[in-house]
């Protein structure tokens, strides 16, 4: 059993990251300014999108693409249950209701087929979750959307190097379509907090970038700097939600190890699949039929409870024990009561989005695991399999 307790996830930050931080703080500029203009400037070029907007949370690019959409009271949002409480929050939050679609189990992707039999005469847009990383049928989703008139906006807080078809995750889909980046510590780059947005159409991106600052024509640093000009106009009634300087000078630091990240974690996951392939009540992640590239930000095989005679939670007990973390991504958010209240959704009503919520367990995926890490892993997994 190793020594030290290895935990699902762990950041990878740069000395060149901390003394840019120490550089914002001495500058006396903190807040957002040219680290994060910068910042958008490296992600737009990645991704290819034409317009990328930081935010302080992916929660809060979610919240501000809705907003650019008007999505607002009376309308109906449809989603996954198996996400994070921040996809579905932030409809709640513009006064609209989420509707949620099952998924495949699978690719624990939401289906097209499930979405179409969701929509409704209310239905405002779509939210699609690129599940791990594994990006979404997209042009299902884009055909459903377009025949019903319907916004799309993707959440990729895992999907940050994803791409569909040879297309990045990010890259422009048209009209009231974005996708929403998220750069918390466990995910693909991490800021501390944050998140971005990336869209191809103008208006939404004006919008947004209004939204996150108050509803404000400007930001502090286009009125306050050597060149700027004190005036500004309040557009529309927004929020606080710009990223600082500070979390740009740590993402300026993780664009550059990107590549290098993400091609790690595949190296993991490619162990993961071929020595653990045999572990019996071990069900590994499917690939999907269409055409994509994986950013694998957690790596979430399946517990065959009856197979293996204990629970997940027993599994994942005996994995601290062997000190070995673990995570739950997650449960279905209709199994919640504060969420069956607000939507009707009842258990027994998305079948497939339980069976891998009740079985579902993330193993230790980051790019600064060695390879004796990877190796204690894989020993514990069949040691707790195995008993
Ligand atoms: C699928 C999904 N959506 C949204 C979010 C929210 O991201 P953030 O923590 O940056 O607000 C997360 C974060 O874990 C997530 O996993």
């Amino acid at each position: 059993m190793r020594d030290t307790f290895l935990p699902f996830a762990r950041p990878s930050v740069d000395e060149d990251a901390i003394a840019d931080i120490a550089d914002s703080v001495r500058s006396g500029w903190l807040a957002m300014g040219p680290k994060t203009l910068k910042f958008e400037q490296t992600f737009a070029e990645y991704t290819g999108a034409p317009y990328a907007l930081a935010v302080n949370s992916a929660t809060a690019g979610l919240h501000c693409a809705l907003m650019a959409l008007g999505v607002g009271p009376g309308d109906e949002v449809i989603t996954t249950p198996m996400t994070f409480a921040s996809t579905a929050n932030t409809i709640i939050f513009t006064g609209a209701k989420p509707v949620f679609a099952d998924i495949d189990r699978n690719t624990r992707d939401i289906t097209p087929e499930s979405i179409e039999n969701a929509v409704t005469k209310r239905t405002k847009a779509i939210v699609p979750v690129h599940f791990a990383g594994l990006p979404c049928d997209m042009d299902a989703i884009e055909e459903i959307a377009e025949r019903h008139g319907l916004a799309i906006v993707e959440d990729a807080a895992h999907a940050l190097g994803a791409s569909y078809k040879g297309r990045k995750i990010g890259a422009p889909r048209g009209k009231r379509r974005a996708a929403v980046f998220s750069f918390h510590p466990t995910k693909n780059i991490t800021t501390g907090e944050g998140g971005m947005i990336c869209t191809g159409d103008e208006e939404m991106a004006e919008k947004i970038s209004a939204l996150r600052q108050n509803g404000m024509s400007k930001g502090a640093w286009n009125r306050y700097g050597e060149k700027g000009d004190a005036g500004y106009d309040i557009l529309m009634p927004g929020l606080k939600y710009t990223m600082t300087d500070i979390q740009a000078a740590i993402g300026n630091s993780q664009m550059k190890r990107l590549a290098e990240f993400n091609a790690r974690r595949a190296g993991i996951v490619r162990r993961y699949m071929t020595e653990l392939a045999d572990v019996r009540g071990l069900i590994l992640p499917r690939r999907a039929p269409w055409e994509y590239v994986h950013s694998w930000h957690i790596f979430t095989p399946l517990i065959d409870v009856a197979e293996l005679g204990f629970s997940r939670a027993e599994f994942m007990a005996r994995m601290k024990r062997l000190n070995i973390g673990t995570a739950l991504h997650y449960q279905a958010l209709h199994l919640f009561p504060c969420y069956e209240r607000l939507t009707g959704a009842k258990r027994g009503s998305l079948p497939e989005a339980e069976y891998v919520s009740e079985r579902i367990v993330s193993l230790p995926l980051f790019p600064a695991m060695t390879d004796a890490d990877v190796s204690d892993v894989i020993k514990a997994v069949r040691e707790v399999c195995s008993r």
